[in-house]
């Protein structure tokens, strides 16, 4: 048997070792990067609002160091951590009736950041119309505490998404985890519909339910928001939808994991709204409201008592268990973190499935290209006064004897054809534009694509 020689290919490991790491602005999200201003565009949510208790609470979010607080009337503030007058932290203040108080000498702030006191300073200090605690607008909502981070003049709507109240007995439960990696390789998690048939099915047995084991059609198709990540699969005598939001910058929606595809559905709903949220450049929070109804089974099933921070009810999403049950049946948090806490672009070889890997960085990067140059990003956001239409659906469908919905590239075009459906009713109220979408996708079915 003849050796391998180099130049065969093999043992390439001196001649292929990784690629140094270097900056990358689709990774970067502090104050001052082209990344970290368009983030800083739209709203994110920084923390449960089970969190904020009697006492302030220091917090990190796109690499500024922050403390959010309640006052003793209940509004909640979120200042730069440092005291502007000789930087001790806020963390170490005392609530007042308005605002709060820093240990040290006693300034007080309001949730505004305007400077109340100044202590022992004369009454005729001109500090106080000079200068201002950094501050940042939030709003609670359904758990959690949201802030806008970007220029005040330019902050948008805050968003609410038409998945929050539909269907009718839609209840929502906050969580959150820290992941110990860049922001960006977590929403490209979303993006990559082929981890979900072996990450979570052929390599770690049931995370989703056996249906996942079945390799999907892929494709992802453009919506006003983003795009949606299919993955469509032919399930026994069923074709079988599943579409996940990609919403920029960082929101996804997810339908169930455990549907089994046996019983036909057509949901324009989720399971799961998430945002990734950056800490800094090497860590990450996964926050997201969970749906409860009684479509969305994977949630019904787990207690919302056991719902919270670094709790999310499906496993491999922190590290809390041991690591040899973590290499035997990984998990997301395993699969992202072991990239490396900033994945290294250049050290990768995409395939054919990672198009969506590609379609949301190219967005990416325009979107932040846009801000650098002084314009609005070009994507929608949101309707004033209005929730946001969103995209992400869940269909089951008997395949009819004669049909030829069978290869991957008949799949695909199937999948891509209900996602037009999808998008094109989007101006109906959400249940009639599930009824309406219903009766469309089940005739794509009957005509075979003909239509
Ligand atoms: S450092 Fe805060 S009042 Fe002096
Ligand atoms: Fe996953």
């Amino acid at each position: 048997m003849s050796a391998q020689t180099p130049g065969d290919g093999f043992y390439s490991g001196y001649h292929h070792r990784p690629a140094a790491i270097e900056p990358n602005p689709l990774t970067q999200v502090g104050p001052g990067t082209a990344g970290g201003e368009y983030l800083r565009r739209y709203w994110h949510p920084i923390v449960l609002a089970s969190e904020v208790k009697d006492l302030p609470k220091a917090i990190r979010i796109l690499g500024e160091d922050l403390v959010i607080f309640r006052d003793r009337s209940g509004t909640i503030g979120l200042l730069h951590k440092h005291c502007i007058h000789r930087g001790a932290s806020l963390e170490f203040g005392i609530p007042q009736d308005r605002g709060i108080m820093c240990c040290y000498h006693g300034w007080q702030f309001d949730t505004n950041g305007r400077i109340l006191s100044v202590g022992a300073e004369p009454q005729t200090s001109r500090i106080p119309t000079n200068f201002g605690q950094g501050a940042y607008p939030v709003r609670e909502a359904h758990g959690l505490i949201f802030a806008y981070m970007g220029p005040p003049e330019l902050m948008p709507e805050f968003p609410l998404y038409d998945t929050f109240s539909h269907p009718d007995d839609n209840a929502l439960h906050p969580i959150k985890m820290t992941i110990p990696c860049n922001w960006l390789q977590i929403v490209e998690n979303a993006c990559d519909p082929i981890h979900n048939a072996y990450l979570h099915a052929i390599v770690s047995g049931e995370q989703f339910s056996a249906a996942f084991k079945v390799l999907p059609a892929l494709d992802f198709v453009e919506t006003p928001l983003g795009f949606l990540s299919m993955a469509t699969r032919h399930v026994k005598d069923k074709v079988y939808i599943r579409a996940s939001d990609i919403i920029l910058p960082n929101v996804a929606q997810f339908a169930s994991g455990n549907n089994d595809a046996s019983k036909e559905c057509v949901n324009i709903s989720c399971g799961l709204t998430r945002w990734v949220v950056p800490v800094d450049d090497h860590n990450s929070y996964y926050t997201g409201l969970t749906h409860y109804s009684e479509r969305t089974d994977v949630w019904r099933r787990a207690d919302p008592s056991e719902l919270g921070v670094d709790r999310m009810g499906f496993i491999g999403q922190t590290a809390d268990r041991p690591y040899e049950e973590r290499q035997m049946e990984p998990g997301d948090y395993d699969a992202l973190v072991s990239q490396g806490s900033i994945a290294n672009h250049k050290s990768e070889h995409l395939g054919t499935t990672d198009r969506g890997i590609v379609m949301f960085r190219r967005m990416l990067g325009r979107a932040i290209e846009a801000v650098r140059i002084g314009e609005v990003p070009d994507l929608p956001r949101l309707y004033r006064d209005a929730p946001v239409r969103t995209y992400n659906h869940e269909v089951v469908l008997t395949l009819p004897s004669q049909s030829n919905i069978t290869d991957m590239r008949t799949l695909a075009d199937f999948g891509r054809r209900a996602a037009q459906v999808v998008i094109d009713t989007d101006a109906l109220p959400p249940l009639e534009r599930e009824t309406a979408a219903a009766d469309r996708i089940r005739q794509l079915l009957v005509n075979n694509l003909a239509g």
